[in-house]
């Protein structure tokens, strides 16, 4: 497993760019994201039919915008088209899916860090992981912290890794799998990425004892995210960050 002597994230980041305060996985998110103060965002990315990254959670589009059909079937021309704002609320209105570039973009703008997450459409694991990786290390060139991708798809962060294996990496899961120890040093890990729920505290020793640093999602209650933190987690995902923010830990 690749150590890193000093995790250098924030403790909180924001889920899907502004938390539950925006529709998720837009600028707006971000921008609402920077506005309150967080200093980390994640957010998930996957290619368009011609092979455009942008941001969409689902492998439709149905859910988060206007339109209907699967994402990996249409050019991102297409995808552009859609408002992905409305359906959370009218004053998003007309509020696009954003390109990797143009999110790159905003978070050099806002000073944000980033956790790119790779969502691939089902069948596209490798190539969405290497073109994600191509694209954040051209995009992050000049950042001061490189984005750490994470997938709950071992094949693409493993394409991910062979495309650019500078770029930091954090193996996603729901469950934490028995074999997490055999994954996250297959993949090179810095990270282990959970569902909170899955993280008791015999498991973050372990996890800590390895080497690698723990980022718990998606936590929305406070007591819940400093018991996590006392518990030696590193970084929380929160969708609420009007009630965890950026200084959270502060002073803990
Ligand atoms: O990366 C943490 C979290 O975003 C994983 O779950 O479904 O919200 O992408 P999901
Ligand atoms: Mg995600």
């Amino acid at each position: 497993t690749k150590q890193i002597s000093t995790w250098p994230y924030p403790r909180v980041v924001a889920h899907r760019g502004g938390g539950s305060l925006a529709p998720e996985n837009t600028l707006a998110a971000i921008d609402t994201g920077a506005r309150l103060g967080l200093k980390m965002i994640e957010f998930d990315a996957k290619l368009a039919a011609d092979d455009v990254v942008f941001l969409l959670h689902d492998d439709t589009v149905n859910r988060t915008s206007d339109g209907r059909g699967l994402a990996a079937s249409m050019t991102y021309a297409q995808i552009a088209e859609l408002d992905a704002g409305s359906w959370y609320d009218a004053r998003f209105a007309r509020e696009p899916m954003p390109t990797l570039e143009q999110v790159a973009a905003r978070c050099a703008t806002h000073g944000l860090a980033a956790n790119i997450e790779i969502k691939p459409c089902p069948g596209r694991e490798v190539q969405t992981g290497r073109i994600v990786a191509e694209e954040a290390a051209r995009l992050w060139a000049d950042a001061a912290l490189p984005p750490l991708l994470s997938s709950f798809s071992f094949e693409a962060l493993a394409a991910a890794r062979e495309a650019v294996p500078a770029l930091p990496r954090g193996m996603l899961y729901g469950r934490v799998p028995d074999d997490w120890r055999a994954q996250t040093d297959a993949l090179g890990c810095v990270s282990l990425h959970a569902d909170h729920r899955a993280l008791d505290a015999g498991l973050v020793a372990d996890i800590k004892a390895a080497g690698l640093c723990i980022l718990a999602y998606t936590v929305n209650d406070p007591a819940r995210a400093r018991m996590l933190g006392e518990r030696g987690v590193d970084t929380i995902c929160t969708d609420r960050i009007d009630l965890i923010g950026a200084d959270f830990f502060e002073g803990a």
